[in-house]
């Protein structure tokens, strides 16, 4: 590599800090609910205002001329947004998957800055988990698991408690089995929800024919 090159990659890595300064936050929400992304205070002066989705796609255009103050959301979202005029924070309503993405607020006039990086991710609740076990009448065991249609988790037992087992799908989804108060749970849970089934333990103790000979 050339010095030139060096220099040139210096160069690029430098704006490539400079224009990604303002950090970007994690939301998570469900199909339905609103969101509200805000910008950072305190904002520059600026003659063009966007929201912006995934890098191309304009939710709202503002501008602010002085005298003149016009605000053109996009066609296909002003039916389910609110613009705050003041704050220049956007609200959008009734999210569905599709939302899921990079938004961006972009002040542009004598400078342009990126003054709001939002990832959203828009999610279904999710699914009750079904917790069902197996009894060996020999031995007394207890299997037992808890499943969802992407997940599950086994789990051995004895007349006092469960082994604690947790499993979990890109970080985000997770099943969960455990033991409280005598009672076994599993616990199915995203950013968005969480939803459990629960077993008695004496309930699994009744059903073994060699209860009483521990
Ligand atoms: C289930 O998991 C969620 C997320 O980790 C947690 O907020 C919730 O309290 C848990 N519920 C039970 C019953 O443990």
């Amino acid at each position: 590599m050339n010095c030139n090159m060096v220099l040139m990659l210096q160069l690029i890595f430098t704006l490539f800090t400079l224009s990604s300064s303002t950090a970007s936050s994690e939301v998570f929400k469900s199909v339905g609910d609103s969101v509200q992304l805000h910008t950072q205070d305190p904002l520059l002066n600026f003659t063009t205002f966007d929201w912006i989705f995934n890098g191309t796609k304009n939710v709202l255009r503002y501008y602010d001329l002085g005298d003149i103050r016009r605000f053109n959301p996009s066609p296909s979202y002003k039916h389910r947004m609110d613009f705050n005029e003041e704050t220049y924070s956007l609200t959008l309503k009734n999210l569905q998957k599709t939302d899921s993405g990079l938004y961006e607020a972009r002040a542009s006039g004598f400078k342009n800055k990126v003054v709001a990086v939002y990832n959203l991710s828009v999610l279904d609740p999710v699914e009750a988990p079904v917790l069902i076990y197996q009894l060996n009448k020999e031995t007394c065991n207890i299997t037992v698991s808890c499943r969802t249609h992407h997940l599950s988790v086994n789990s051995s037992c004895d007349e006092e408690t469960c082994e604690e087992r947790k499993v979990s799908s890109l970080g985000l989804v997770s099943l969960s089995l455990f033991v409280s108060s005598s009672s076994i749970l599993c616990n199915h849970s995203n950013p968005v929800s969480w939803k459990r089934d629960v077993l008695e333990m004496k309930k699994l103790k009744l059903d073994c024919p060699n209860e009483g000979v521990y």
